[in-house]
């Protein structure tokens, strides 16, 4: 198919602004099961997330006397593209869950928990690109309504280049007709971004662009770390009984 023009009159396909993020609703705790747990929807991905852990690991050959094993499944449901994914692992989703695994590696205090195993599973229910960034952020989330302890709250999003121009969130046509797409996590610590947690790229850029990418992620992180924040507050504040 020919390449649509991604950017007309100076907006884009669907009426965003350059450095606008796609519509994010966020809610904590919405699994029972689960110790931990997060719906979000960032455009029309949709992501569940959610944690088990710290629990005995088994077998006990894998266990870690001197810290938790975090591990990490990044699932496409069947039905979440176009085109129906063959279910299981593929090449896409053993490398997203891997690279998503040491986001997490670097933030919670596994030290706190040896012999243990903490599960994070993220199934996505919609894709439309992004939904490596949605599922990380609902993972985040998901540990802290797990009471597990962590340096901070996690937050990603990735930053586009289509039709030459830098374009933050991009949705699937951009990702997918752009020139080059960066997803990026960021460690957010006392409100301030203190570390990148995870830095991918495909396609082109300059160095220049490269730089400019990171502020305009850091300007969009912040946006979305306010909405996890809010959803873990709604979560945790005890509302007041006004019978
Ligand atoms: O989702 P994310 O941007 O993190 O990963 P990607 O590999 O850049 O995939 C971009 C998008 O392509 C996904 O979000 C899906 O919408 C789509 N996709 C698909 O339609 N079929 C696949 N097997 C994989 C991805």
């Amino acid at each position: 198919m020919l390449k649509p023009k991604l950017i007309v009159d100076g907006k884009r396909l669907d009426g965003r602004a350059f450095d606008e993020l796609r519509p994010i609703k966020i809610e904590a705790d919405v699994l029972k099961r689960a110790d931990g747990s997060c719906y979000i929807e960032m455009g029309k991905n949709k992501v569940l997330a959610a944690v088990y852990g710290p629990r005995e690991l088994h077998p006990r050959h894998l266990q870690d006397p001197s810290k938790a094993i975090i591990r990490y499944r990044y699932n496409m449901a069947a039905f979440s593209v176009e085109e129906r994914r063959r279910p299981g692992p593929d090449r896409r989703s053993i490398e997203i869950s891997k690279v998503s695994k040491e986001v997490f590696e670097a933030v919670i205090m596994k030290e706190l928990f040896p012999r243990s195993a903490i599960d994070i599973f993220v199934e996505v229910l919609q894709a439309d690109a992004g939904s490596r960034a949605a599922g990380i952020n609902a993972a985040s989330v998901a540990l802290i309504d797990a009471g597990i302890p962590v340096k901070g709250i996690v937050t990603s999003v990735a930053v586009a280049k289509v039709d030459g121009q830098l374009v933050l969130d991009p949705m699937k046509e951009e990702d997918y007709y752009g020139e080059a797409d960066l997803p990026i996590a960021f460690l957010i610590r006392n409100g301030k971004i203190e570390s990148i947690t995870l830095l991918q790229m495909d396609g082109r850029m300059t160095k220049d662009e490269i730089k400019r990418v990171i502020e305009l992620a850091k300007k969009g992180v912040m946006e979305i770390y306010r909405l996890q924040r809010d959803a873990i507050m709604r979560k945790f504040m005890v509302e007041e009984d006004e019978g």
